[in-house]
């Protein structure tokens, strides 16, 4: 443990109000701390916080939330387009596109605005926390914190430490996380795919292989999965929901970073998002959504 104390967090910023981004300020809002939530443009910031109403919304329909917290929790957030508005944050959390340029433009952004002691986090699945952290002076501060989607119900914060975090940023993480009621588990290493996606991603790229193969069918393959494992969604079923661009992104990243054949991306997936097959997002995958 470093010598330094551990920092408190009470207003938590976030950058990105896109699917990762409105759940992240949600599970805050909820947990009591003042959350700022950026977007890039008002339209982009409306389109947000209606995603997080919405989801609110089916908490409240649910029984998972009552009216008074419900009112209480949009009443903790403030949107805005103005980065100089998280420099009252303790702890950042960037969750914008998958691209390090685009995340270096934010951490350096960030790293001049925001108090000396704020935490700079990355919802990144795949993009080393150390890479990211190069562009700020304070990569002792930073770290990633990966959430999963619907991040108001998978119970799950991956933390990932890069190589200059420092025990009392991972420390204050981890109480944070705790406040939110996730469970943690801690990538140590920053390697690439942390820990699900180390797993998730051959698992993904092998299905679409056997398929390839003509091993079985896509729903065969689903129904195994589910029926056999007690899986909520099968392979392919999860790697629309997740979205084929997305996976794409990590295994070439994975790829990249390791040369390891098991994170080379099949034909099959790149043609698919070279045609605009997302996933449930774009409403054709590896299933059609556009007739349910
Ligand atoms: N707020 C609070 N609770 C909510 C909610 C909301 N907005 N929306 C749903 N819920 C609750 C429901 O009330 C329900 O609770 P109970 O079980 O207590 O009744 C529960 O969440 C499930 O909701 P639904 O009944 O609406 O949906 P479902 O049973 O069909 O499950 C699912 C949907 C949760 C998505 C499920 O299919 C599932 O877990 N799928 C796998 C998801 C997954 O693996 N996500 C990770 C993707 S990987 C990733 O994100 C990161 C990466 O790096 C790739």
């Amino acid at each position: 443990m470093d010598n330094q104390s551990i920092p408190q967090i009470q207003t938590v910023g976030v950058i990105g109000c896109g699917l990762m981004g409105s759940g992240i300020v949600e599970v805050c809002a909820r947990a009591g701390f003042q959350v700022v939530v950026s977007e890039v443009s008002q339209e982009a910031l409306h389109a947000g916080l209606g995603r997080l109403r919405q989801s609110l919304d089916k908490g409240l329909a649910r029984g998972k939330l009552g009216q008074a917290e419900h009112a209480e929790a949009l009443d903790r957030v403030r949107g805005t387009t103005d980065f100089e508005d998280f420099a009252a944050c303790d702890l950042v959390i960037e969750a914008v596109l998958e691209n390090l340029d685009a995340k270096h433009q934010v951490f350096r952004r960030l790293d001049e605005i925001c108090p000396w002691h704020c935490i700079l986090a990355s919802n990144t699945s795949s993009i080393s926390i150390t890479k990211i952290a190069a562009a700020t002076d304070r990569p002792d501060k930073v770290i990633g914190a990966h959430f999963f989607n619907p991040v108001p119900v998978m119970p799950l914060l991956e933390i990932v430490r890069g190589l200059q975090t420092t025990d009392s940023t991972y420390q204050a993480l981890r109480a944070f996380g705790e406040r939110l009621d996730k469970r943690i588990v801690v990538a140590q290493k920053d390697n690439p795919g942390f820990i699900v996606n180390l797993l998730f991603v051959p698992y993904g790229l092998d299905a679409i292989r056997g398929l390839e193969q003509g091993v079985a069918s896509m729903e065969d393959f689903d129904t195994a999965m589910k029926l056999g494992m007690n899986h909520p969604m099968g392979p392919f079923e999860l790697m629309d929901f997740v979205g084929l661009d997305t996976m794409l992104f990590i295994a070439d990243a994975m790829y990249e970073e390791t040369k390891d054949p098991r994170y080379a991306a099949p034909p099959r997936l790149r043609q698919m998002v070279s045609a605009g097959m997302m996933g449930r997002k774009s409403g054709r995958g590896f299933y059609d959504y556009r007739k349910t």
